[in-house]
């Protein structure tokens, strides 16, 4: 309980992250893509929220008492930089899942595993989104 606890507040933490970062990123954005882009990062903020919030929930429901830590991040003006680094995060993300996913079921927590995979969805969305900009932009 204590592990999986654990597990789902580096979740959080990087949700969080992802938040922050999603943010910053459209806010400091140049350039040709800066438009569109834009969009596309603040768009995938209302997701990352989502997961933030169900995470938050669950780990108080469980007795837990959620973080309120982000982690850092790189700081670039490079686009090419920047859509590399969302996209490093969002498939580190998705395997950090998998393995608190893996240890919802095993600890018999089928709803938790369950919603672990509903947000992987989200998440490799964001991750074939992130590739097909890469290599538009020349990545
Ligand atoms: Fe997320
Ligand atoms: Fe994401």
């Amino acid at each position: 309980m204590k592990e999986l606890i654990e597990g789902l507040n580096e979740d959080l933490e990087f949700e969080y992250t992802a938040i922050i970062q999603y943010i910053t990123y459209s806010a400091t954005i140049k350039g040709i893509s800066r438009i569109e882009l834009k969009e596309f990062f603040l768009d995938e903020v209302n997701d990352e929220l989502e997961h933030a919030k169900y995470l938050s929930h669950k780990i108080s429901a469980l007795g837990g008492t959620p973080s309120i830590k982000p982690r850092t991040f790189k700081i670039t003006e490079d686009v090419k930089e920047m859509v590399e680094e969302l996209l490093k995060a969002e498939e580190d993300t998705i395997e950090r899942y998998k393995r608190h996913s893996e240890l919802a079921e095993k600890l018999g927590y089928v709803d938790i595993k369950v919603q672990l995979e509903n947000i992987i969805l989200d998440e490799a969305k964001h991750r074939d989104e992130l590739k097909k900009i890469l290599e538009k932009i020349g990545g």
